[in-house]
């Protein structure tokens, strides 16, 4: 059943009853229209409660459904006939009301939340703007400048900010059911407020939208959604109330087909399905009460407050005192910065550090459940570091490895209880990045890799398990970015042309950009590692400017300049030197910015795919989830290899092997050629 009528004096409780989260299916629609129709007849009803089973209010249109054709009866037709019900309808809001969930609130007479409850229209995070009245009655009912925010970012506000905007009409504790009653009793003793379509349209002035449209710009970096809501809620302030449904109305189905909409879809079913794998489905990870981090420098101290974020207790273990005053300090810096940023109260700053044990004494390990390591990136200092914690920890206790680069198999080789121990690769900043390589070895046990699994969900982030290689998922196809930015250099395009092209695409930064950030050091010093193991990594121009001290920002000189240390890239006349230097033996070619993405982008697609066919990914779009939480890949894409396989497999190959013909990346691959992570889809 998925809705459930009941009557509780004179008034009738409508209970949706569909989860997980009551999404508006047409079950739910056809239901919802029978109700009202039902209780309309009913003499004796007053008004009617809209009440929700579980976790949450309704949390939005079914999104599964919106691969298909829309089926009545449709959701505004739902809404307008609750609006116009002869009985009042009272939404009883708890958890999340979202989307059309928000919008069906919005349709009933009076709002009613629990303290805990948020309300928030999170359409143009699927690419499509509310599409059953959220742009026209918002603004009617919270104001314009409330409703744009609200909208075009999709965030969400708590039931008391819901209550200050006129949102909500109550925020209620306890029984939401008896609370709601007790609101109506009252409420409709005195006249019934106006419905929200006779009320008028909010005055604004044309600077106000001028001002808007070029914030939303600005935030929206190529995404269509944001600002054609906006132009929703324009109209929503200048049409009469039916003109404006019907437009928005247009919009949201015009959107539902587009690109960006099926992305934005397929990585919000990648980010659910990835914390959840169906190989782990059953099996119980192991319940984290005390944690330790080795190590308190960027990644060590990152993770601490990471864990402590979640309430975990850590101990954080470095080499000698003075490490350990270090250690803490970084974190304390990390926690400071959140304090002064109003992220978190004084009083929270101090319960995260009062939550850390700084010590150099490994014996303090012995009750611990989980260890992660952060030491330096070298391998018989990890090997050192894992034979000590064999000794001191508990034989249950999870042993997890921060390498980078490094095989965790040749760092836990030869140790005792093998199934424990496993690889947790979190990005930097770790406490902001939402990315976590999983990496299990051939002996992990697979309540230790679930335990992987939930702890990275208690830290609020996403977890993707790869498999042991090079660089696991994210790092190696970084590589291949770098690689190929160096090839489109040498082939006659500039930094800042490069990089240029990037940022349309939709990346935050450019490939010089983000490394003359993070600093050409890091990678010069992996490289000379893959040497050592004979490989021949491909970075000529990078090479030859660690060679000159040209590092990045941190030395005022890399890819670009950064003359008096400013933070604004200038283009080097150094770099372009070296560049017509070592061009010379290359063809030249006029690069465009669409050709400069092609030849970036579509070889790491080219990588993906091996990696799939070699299982160091179990699924395309955890690909796409690396590449989008650990590097910035623009989400509407919907990651590298969603993207490549909207755009059709036959001209990505052919692309390639134009680029190959040329020596500008490897030639496709088969496993790319045959789509492999098609076969199973
Ligand atoms: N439609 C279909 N399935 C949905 C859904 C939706 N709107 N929202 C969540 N789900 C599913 C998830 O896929 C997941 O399924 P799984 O268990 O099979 O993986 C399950 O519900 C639980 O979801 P979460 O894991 O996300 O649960 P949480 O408790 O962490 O979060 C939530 C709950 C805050 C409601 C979160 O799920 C969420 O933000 N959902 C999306 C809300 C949304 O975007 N609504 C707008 C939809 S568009 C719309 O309404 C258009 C309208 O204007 C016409
Ligand atoms: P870092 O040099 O900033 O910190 C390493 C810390 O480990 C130092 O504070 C050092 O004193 C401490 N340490 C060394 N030996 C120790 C021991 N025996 N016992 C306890 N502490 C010890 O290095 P960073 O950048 O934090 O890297 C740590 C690990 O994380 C490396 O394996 C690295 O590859 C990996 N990593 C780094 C990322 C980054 O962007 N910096 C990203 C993801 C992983």
């Amino acid at each position: 059943m998925t809705v459930i009528l009941t009557r509780q004096g004179s008034f009738a409780i409508v209970t949706i009853d569909h989860p997980p989260v009551n999404a508006l299916s047409r079950a739910v629609r056809e239901a919802l229209l029978d109700a009202a129709n039902t209780l309309d007849a009913e003499r004796h009803i007053q008004g009617v409660i809209l009440l929700c089973k579980g976790s949450t209010f309704i949390a939005g249109a079914d999104i599964s459904e919106f691969g298909k054709e829309p089926e009545p009866p449709y959701l505004p037709e739902v809404i307008a006939r609750i609006e116009n019900a002869s009985k009042p309808w009272i939404a009883a809001i708890h958890g999340s009301a979202l989307g059309g969930g928000l919008e069906v609130a919005m349709g009933c007479r009076f709002r009613v939340a629990s303290a805990d409850a948020s309300l928030g229209l999170p359409e143009v995070k699927l690419g499509i703007v509310p599409g059953a009245g959220g742009t026209v009655r918002l603004p009617r009912l919270a104001g314009v400048a409330a409703a744009v925010d609200m909208i075009t970012t999709g965030a969400a506000v708590s039931a008391t900010k819901a209550a200050s905007m006129g949102l909500v009409d109550a925020v209620v504790e306890g029984d939401l059911g008896a609370q709601a009653i007790a609101f109506a009793q009252i409420a409709l003793g005195n006249p019934l407020p106006v419905p929200i379509p006779q009320r008028p349209r909010p005055a604004t002035q044309p600077e106000f939208w001028e001002a808007a449209k070029k914030d939303v710009t600005a935030r929206a970096k190529g995404e269509i959604a944001p600002l054609k809501a906006l132009e929703c809620l324009q109209n929503a302030c200048s049409m009469d109330f039916d003109a404006a449904m019907a437009f928005e109305r247009k919009t949201f189905l015009e959107l539902r087909e587009s690109k960006q909409a099926s992305a934005l879809r397929h990585v919000f079913f990648a980010e659910r399905a990835a914390s959840r794998p169906p190989e782990l489905s059953g099996i119980q990870g192991r319940d984290i009460r005390t944690a330790a981090v080795l190590g308190g420098g960027t990644m060590g101290a990152g993770i601490v407050a990471a864990l402590r974020e979640a309430g975990i207790r850590v101990t954080l273990v470095e080499r000698d005192a003075a490490a350990v005053q270090r250690g803490l300090s970084n974190v304390a810096a990390i926690v400071n910065g959140l304090l002064s940023r109003g992220r978190m109260s004084a009083t929270e700053a101090g319960e995260r550090l009062a939550g850390i044990h700084g010590t150099e004494d490994y014996g303090m390990l012995a009750d611990a459940d989980l260890v992660i390591e952060a030491v330096f990136e070298d391998i018989a200092v990890k090997q050192a570091v894992f034979s000590k914690l064999s000794e001191v920890c508990r034989a249950d206790a999870v042993l997890a490895t921060n390498t980078s680069y490094l095989n965790p198999e040749l760092i836990f080789a030869g140790l005792p209880h093998p199934q424990r121990f496993l690889g947790l690769h979190f990005f930097s900043p770790a406490h902001v990045m939402k990315l976590v390589e999983v990496v299990p070895t051939k002996q992990t046990a697979p309540e230790v890799l679930a335990t992987g699994f939930g702890l990275a969900r208690r830290l609020g982030k996403i977890p993707v398990r790869a498999g042991i290689c090079d660089g696991f998922i994210g790092n190696r196809l970084l590589k291949i970015t770098r690689a190929q930015a160096e090839r489109v250099l040498l082939s006659g395009a500039t930094p800042s042309q490069v990089d240029s092209a990037m940022r349309v695409f939709g990346l935050p930064m450019g490939p010089f950009e983000a490394q003359d950030l993070g600093g050409l050091d890091i990678a010069a010093f992996q490289r000379k590692a893959a040497r050592e193991r004979g490989e021949t990594p491909f970075a000529p121009i990078g090479e030859r400017l660690c060679a000159l001290g040209r590092i990045g920002q941190k030395a005022g000189a890399g890819w670009y300049d950064y003359p008096n240390g400013s933070r604004k890239p200038v283009p080097s006349d150094t770099v372009a030197g070296i560049l017509s230097e070592a061009a010379l033996s290359s063809a030249r070619i006029e690069w465009d910015g669409p050709s400069i993405v092609d030849a970036i982008v579509l070889p790491m697609v080219n990588e993906g795919a091996n990696i799939l066919e070699e299982q160091v990914a179990l699924r395309a779009a955890d690909i796409d989830l690396v590449k989008i939480y650990g590097y910035g890949f623009p989400r509407w894409r919907g990651g590298p290899m969603h993207y490549a396989t909207a755009r059709g497999l036959p001209e990505i190959v052919d692309i390639l092997e134009r680029l190959a013909s040329r020596g500008l990346c490897a030639p496709p691959s088969e496993a790319l050629r045959s789509g492999c992570w098609l076969r199973d889809a």
